[in-house]
């Protein structure tokens, strides 16, 4: 039996907007860069594919797409208690990490549109298409009564410097989990539409090649740079990166297992499959991908998600603050100490691979 968090009541910030998850390691973050040196890229290893790739973004396939059609005008009364602060937290997550991808996207293609056309158009259309998605997310959530202010959000949040390579690795990452995380809740919900308590799931078929295009588009970005993986620092980055987004999407997985339950899907498996098809599909970007058979790969991190459990139960729990911090310390170790036996584990090498398919 998977154990799993109560999802706590929302808190208001006003009537019917809801105040934004508080901050921690795992929520989705809001990111800056040196966009001096965005735009100093040289991208002439890798123009074709790039140019080829911009095209696709500018033609729209999904400009129609995200339309609140018929199915969606009705009351949604009816989803209550568990069920519905479990959706909610789904969709406040899934809203957030798009509209930080966004905000990133639209100050990229602001500070770019001068230097570097070709990679402001880019990231013009990508912006485009995260504030499709997250406005669809945000009205999704004014049906169950509650919305993110956005604009709220912009300015409070904190942004999180990223130098440009360590953006490049983490969204690309981004947009890849992000397509296989949603193209498999909707594969499940056609095959079992019993599931389908609120209309969202089925538009996720064509939402998620958005996503794949952006991974895309980051891919032929990442092999325009030889430096970001034909040497062995890069290497490190890499796996460590690889490791650090699958740990969090183990930790957030296992953190709302209600919700994944609610719609039918069996969270360690959705788990699994996510992440041994991102690291499959990242193969086409990276030099290596880590070895998710390894009979200790997925064991170990859901030991993180068990000792993420415990931390989340210490600090709810009534204890006092030395008390707390003090018990905190063992599950915190065991973290660090599973998550540096996974970054130990030997990677799988792509690019020899890519050599013998030449
Ligand atoms: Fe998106
Ligand atoms: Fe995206």
């Amino acid at each position: 039996m998977i154990k799993s968090l109560e999802t706590p009541e929302p808190q208001l910030l006003k009537p019917g907007i809801k105040a934004p998850v508080q901050e921690t390691l795992l929520t989705p973050r809001f990111y800056t860069t040196d966009f001096e040196a965005v735009a100093n890229l040289d991208i002439s290893a890798n123009e074709t594919e790039l140019r080829a790739i911009v095209e696709e973004l500018r033609a729209d396939y999904n400009r129609h797409h995200f339309v609140r059609d018929e199915e969606f005008k009705q009351s949604w009364d009816h989803i209550t208690g568990e069920k519905r602060r479990a959706f909610i937290d789904f969709l406040e997550r899934s809203c957030t990490s798009e509209f930080s991808g966004f905000l990133l996207f639209k100050e990229l293609s602001r500070r770019l549109k001068d230097k570097n056309p070709l990679l402001a158009d880019a990231f013009n259309f990508m912006a485009r298409d995260e504030a499709r998605h997250a406005g669809f997310l945000n009205k999704s959530m004014a049906d169950l009564n509650l919305s993110l202010d956005l604009s709220y959000l912009t300015k409070h949040r904190t942004y999180t410097f990223f130098p440009p390579e360590w953006i490049i690795y983490t969204v690309y990452l981004s947009e890849k989990i992000g397509y296989w995380r949603y193209i498999l809740v909707h594969r499940h919900i056609q095959a079992n539409p019993e599931y389908q308590f609120y209309p969202l799931f089925r538009k996720f078929e064509s939402w998620c090649q958005d996503e794949n295009r952006h991974g895309d588009f980051f891919k032929a970005l990442l092999r325009s740079q030889p430096q970001l993986w034909n040497n062995w620092t890069a290497r490190l980055w890499i796996r460590f990166f690889l490791l650090a987004v699958f740990a969090t999407h183990t930790i957030t997985v296992f953190e709302r297992v209600t919700f994944y339950e609610s719609i039918g899907i069996h969270p360690r498996k959705y788990n699994n499959k996510v992440i041994q098809e991102t690291n499959n599909t990242s193969a086409r970007a990276f030099p290596l991908i880590l070895n998710t058979n390894h009979p200790e790969f997925f064991w170990r991190l859901e030991q993180c998600s068990e000792n993420n459990l415990k931390l989340a139960a210490i600090s709810n729990s009534k204890r006092s603050k030395i008390t707390k911090f003090l018990q905190k310390i063992p599950p915190s170790l065991a973290i660090v100490w599973h998550m540096l036996r996974l970054y130990l584990i030997k990677p799988i090498d792509t690019e020899s691979i890519r050599e013998t398919v030449r």
